[in-house]
């Protein structure tokens, strides 16, 4: 599945920007509230009203204190995902719940330096893992290779049968960088600048998907 991420479209023409990815598997809305990141973007009333512009299936990921009191919305809003950050909460799990409860699937994020074991035991809770291959805040930076031992292991807990997870990366994916991150494991692959910065988006998104096919093991399987 390729996500594009709207961080890198023109925010004045965004039904267009999505408009121009149609063949995308899920559109990817960065929400960051100048707190948990140092970058302000967009929020709730941006998303609803992109809702009623696309069909693509929305993935929110929330860059945001507090999401025990605003993620929910987004899932009540008719985002397909809504994924928040491990780092900003002292209950994942509720957090979890009411997105869940509210309609949509639930995601988790890392930040790259932070360890995924202490979550292994709560990701039965989640649909989707998503793993931070930059630091959250800021579209274009360069991939971090290390985040792939990540992939891995939760790779291997789906193949064996024991977690049933979606795993997603995001920052730093473009031709040179996904095929290591399909051969990784990863099912999603979040591009932002890789696809708004091409000439034909949709093309892009193509070319990328191409790519994750050819190098991924397991999406073959
Ligand atoms: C960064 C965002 C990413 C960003 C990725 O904090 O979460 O989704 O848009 O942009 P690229 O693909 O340019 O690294
Ligand atoms: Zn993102």
């Amino acid at each position: 599945m390729i996500a594009p991420s709207i961080l890198s479209a023109d925010f004045a023409r965004l039904a267009d920007e999505a408009a121009a990815v149609k063949g995308a598997d899920w559109l990817h809305v960065d929400v960051m509230d100048a707190h948990f990141v140092p970058n302000l973007t967009l929020g709730l009333p941006v998303v609803q009203s992109l809702l009623a512009a696309t069909d693509i299936p929305m993935d929110c990921h929330l860059m945001i204190e507090d999401p025990g009191r605003w993620a929910p919305p987004y899932a009540e809003a008719g985002a397909h995902n809504v994924t928040f950050h491990a780092e900003a909460t002292d209950d994942p799990v509720a957090v979890a719940r009411d997105i869940r409860a509210a309609g949509a699937k639930a995601g988790l994020s890392i930040k790259p330096g932070t360890p995924l074991d202490p979550y292994l035991e709560i990701l039965r809770n989640f649909d989707t893992l998503l793993v931070m291959s930059v630091e959250p805040g800021f579209g274009g930076q360069s991939f971090i290779p290390e985040v792939l031992s990540k992939v891995r292991t939760v790779r291997k807990l789906v193949d064996a049968g024991e977690l049933s997870i979606l795993v997603e990366i995001d920052g730093g994916i473009n031709a040179d960088t996904v095929e290591q991150a399909a051969a990784a494991g990863v099912d999603c692959f979040v591009a932002g600048s890789a696809v708004y910065s091409a000439a034909d988006p949709g093309a892009a998104v193509e070319s990328l998907r191409r790519q994750a096919l050819a190098a991924s093991p397991h999406l073959r399987a």
